[in-house]
Order: C-alpha cells, then structure tokens, then sequence
C-alpha cells in the first residue's frame, strides 16, 4: 500500500480464547477427541434452552413485522420492558430513551472505546476480560492500565491501588467493572461497588459496569447492579442475552445510561453512540422483539435460578478438587459460570512436561511447548496435547498478572465434569513434579 493502512492500535486485538481452538482443531484431526473448555456458550456445551423460551421464538419468527429494520435504539417494546425491570429493583430510575441495542454486547464494546476521545483512558481490572481490554488498548494505541483483582484475597480489588493509578494517570476517565467477572467469577462487594462510586465522583469519572452475567449470581455475597447504587455518578450498564437465555447466536447485548444530564461530556458522548449506531441502521430484530415475553414470563427467573444451582454446585465440585492441590490457589466463584485457578509462585518452570501419547501429536507439540516462554500458556498447551482438555491461560489470554487458566462450569453432565477436573488435577500434579 502506498501509505500505512493498519490503525496503530490493531496490534492491541487479541481474543485467545478462541485462537487457541485453530491449534485445538488441528490436533482433533490427529484423532484427539477434545474437551472445549475455552469458550463461555452455554449452548455449545449441551445446555438446552427451554421449549417455552422456544415457543416465543418460532411465534415472533412467523410474524412479518420481525422481518423489518428496528428503531436505532431498539424496539420500544423491549426498551420498556428493560426499563421497567430496572426501575422496579429501586435505585436510579431510566427511560427507554436511555437504552441503546446492540448486535451483542462485544458490539456495544467495541463501538463504547471506539467513540472515546484518543487520549482517555478506561482503567479495568486485571485479569481482563479481553473484549475490553483489546477494545481500550487499540483505541489508545497503548497497554491497557489495570487494577489487580487479587487472588490471594479472594479477587478483591485494592481500592488504594485504584485510587493511586487514577492519580497518576490522569488521562484515565473511567473505571470498568466486570460484575460478575469474567474470567474469575468474582462479585464485587456492595461497600467496594460503593467506594468505587465514590472514587468515581471525587475525580469527575464515569463508570463502566459489565453486568452480562448479572442474573447468573451463586455465591454467599448479596448482588447489586451498579444502578441501584450509582446515584449521581454518570455510567454505564452492559447487558445482554447471550449468557441468560441462553442464546449466544442472537447477538443481542444492549446498554443503559445512566446520570446523563449530570455531565455535559458524558451527555456528549452517549449522543456520539446513539449517532454511531444510526449510521449502522440498527440492531437484530428477532432476539428484541422476544425480550418483553420471555423475561416477563413466571417461568423466567426460576429458570435462570435452577441453572445458578448447577453452576454454583460445580463450583463447589472444582473448588474441593483443585483445593487440594497446594500448589494452586484457589477461590470459589460467585456468578458467572467461570473459575480461574492460580499457580503459585515459583510453581510453573520451562522443563515441565506431561506424557503425550498420540505420536502425530508429540511431534507437533514438541516445537510449540518447548518455544513457549509464557509459561501459563506452555502448561495449557501440555494440558491440551496430554488429555484433550482446552483451557485458556491467564496470563497471555486476560492479561493477568499471575499464571494461571480458565475454565468453565458449563458442562450438564456431573459424572463428565467431575473427571474432566480430575483430569486436569492430576495432570497439574504430574507436570509440577516431572
Ligand atoms: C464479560 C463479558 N462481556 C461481554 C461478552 C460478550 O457478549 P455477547 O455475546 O453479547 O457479545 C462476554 C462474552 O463472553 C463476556 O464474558
């Protein structure tokens, strides 16, 4: 090209979580069956979406009126039906006009960073979800600024940490919660969600609350959307229907505005997205037309509450095994349907290996494992080619501090997924000690 066509940022845009399925898919073909651990899509590990839910589906499919453009925003319907729900749990109270649709919340993430002025920064929490992190990270042409979630407390966060790279970036603008988080399954404490609030007022910044998993909650820490704590602080809220119907394929995500009169540049900004959604028309039809029916029906929560047990006994299952290993450290998650295990210190070397018996297999691997520097992604890489199991590392794939890998609690059947983490305990044990 006669002038430079890539953004500088391009670099910054990396999803390993599903990059490693292209070195999955290869060894498949070797005859490994494999074990996808990888990716967050409920569907895809067998989980089956109820006939009721169905139902409302194939009814909206088989009226003409699903076939059309949206609004830009969305269908009022289900920005009503949106609006509603959030203003009957108390805290700040939105109107339909607040809401913006999306083609999946990783559109409404993309499209929130893009629209930011080059040179503000939105500081999230390490390890990061790498939707944001490569999002913010490209749009600035620089690393991603975190704050750590800290596994040797429970994932807590240090507020003092918070506060001090606020103070000395002062190009950061706004602070990114993940709540529940991916890929840790951490939920953030009301009184921590509080002062993050009111570190956001005292330095004039606005806050990004990530809550596509808002509804998948488990653990023994009360909930709270970021909406019914915010008062007067301008943010955002992320949802979307990906992870709750569950219907990942829909992309379907939409985001809430909240405080937008309180702030001239905020106010600017959220008419930005508006604007930059107009010029793309607007968003799927189909998964909004069905919103106000399927959440608003009896059957709804119970649903998604049947599924938080599974997930939350499976946490429990992956909690007690991995526990025992005293190598790792390990904190049960709260929401979401990940669980993050850390090495500790010291653990992890590039002379470990584990036995890999398909001989195709040995030979491909043999390069790329003994190349590896980052030594998270080496165990998963040995992981992968021993048993089949697809994990993602931490380190390289959410731009964590610490090693360590992610997995999901999606797997129905119980007897599979015991030996699926047995599996893994025992591979651990094996590789810390060859
Ligand atoms: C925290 C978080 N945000 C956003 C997304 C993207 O969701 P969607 O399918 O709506 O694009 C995901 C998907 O895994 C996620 O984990």
């Amino acid at each position: 090209m006669r002038n430079i066509i890539v953004h500088p940022g391009a670099k910054n845009l990396v999803y390993e979580i599903r990059e490693i399925v292209a070195i999955a898919q290869k060894i498949q073909k070797m005859g490994v069956p494999i074990i996808w651990e990888n990716i967050g899509d409920p569907v895809e590990k067998g989980e089956k979406v109820p006939d009721w839910i169905k139902q409302y589906i194939v009814g909206a499919v088989s009226e003409n009126k699903t076939y059309r453009y949206s609004p830009s925003k969305g269908l009022q319907d289900a920005r009503e039906y949106i609006a509603y729900e959030r203003n009957i749990e108390g805290g700040i109270q939105i109107t339909p006009d607040d809401i913006l649709f999306f083609n999946g919340l990783g559109d409404a993430i993309s499209m929130v960073y893009r629209n930011l002025n080059r040179k503000t920064r939105i500081m999230g929490p390490n390890p990061a979800y790498p939707t944001h992190s490569s999002a913010e990270a490209a749009h600035s042409d620089a690393p991603y600024i975190t704050y750590a979630l800290n596994p040797y407390n429970g994932w807590q966060p240090d507020l003092n940490e918070i506060e001090q790279k606020i103070k000395a970036h002062p190009e950061i603008s706004g602070i990114l919660i993940i709540n529940p988080d991916n890929p840790t399954g951490f939920v953030y404490e009301v009184h921590v969600m509080k002062k993050i609030v009111d570190l956001a007022r005292k330095y004039n910044l606005f806050i990004i609350s990530d809550e596509i998993y808002s509804n998948l909650t488990y653990g023994d820490i009360e909930y709270k959307k970021l909406a019914a704590i915010i008062e007067d602080v301008p943010a955002i809220g992320m949802r979307g229907i990906s992870k709750e119907f569950p219907w990942p394929g829909a992309r379907c995500g939409w985001i809430e505005f909240y405080n937008r009169d309180k702030d001239r540049d905020f106010k600017d900004y959220t008419q930005a997205l508006i604007n930059s959604k107009m010029l793309e028309v607007c968003s799927t039809t189909l998964p909004q037309s069905v919103i106000p029916t399927v959440m608003g029906d009896p059957r709804y929560y119970p649903y998604v509450a049947q599924r938080c047990k599974d997930y939350k006994r499976r946490a429990e299952i992956a909690s007690d095994l991995f526990s025992k290993i005293p190598e790792l450290i390990v904190n049960m998650p709260h929401g979401a349907f990940y669980m993050s295990v850390i090495f500790k210190d010291g653990v992890l070397t590039d002379k470990q290996r584990l036995p890999i018996e398909n001989e195709e297999v040995r030979g491909f691997f043999k390069e790329t494992i003994e190349k590896e520097k980052i030594l998270d992604r080496r165990f998963t890489y040995s992981l992968l080619a021993s048993t089949g199991i697809c994990v993602v590392p931490l380190m390289s794939g959410f731009n964590s501090t610490y090693y360590g890998f992610r997995f999901t609690l999606l797997e129905p059947d119980e007897s599979k997924f015991i030996k699926i983490i047995e599996t893994i305990c025992r591979s651990i044990k094996e590789y810390i000690s060859s």
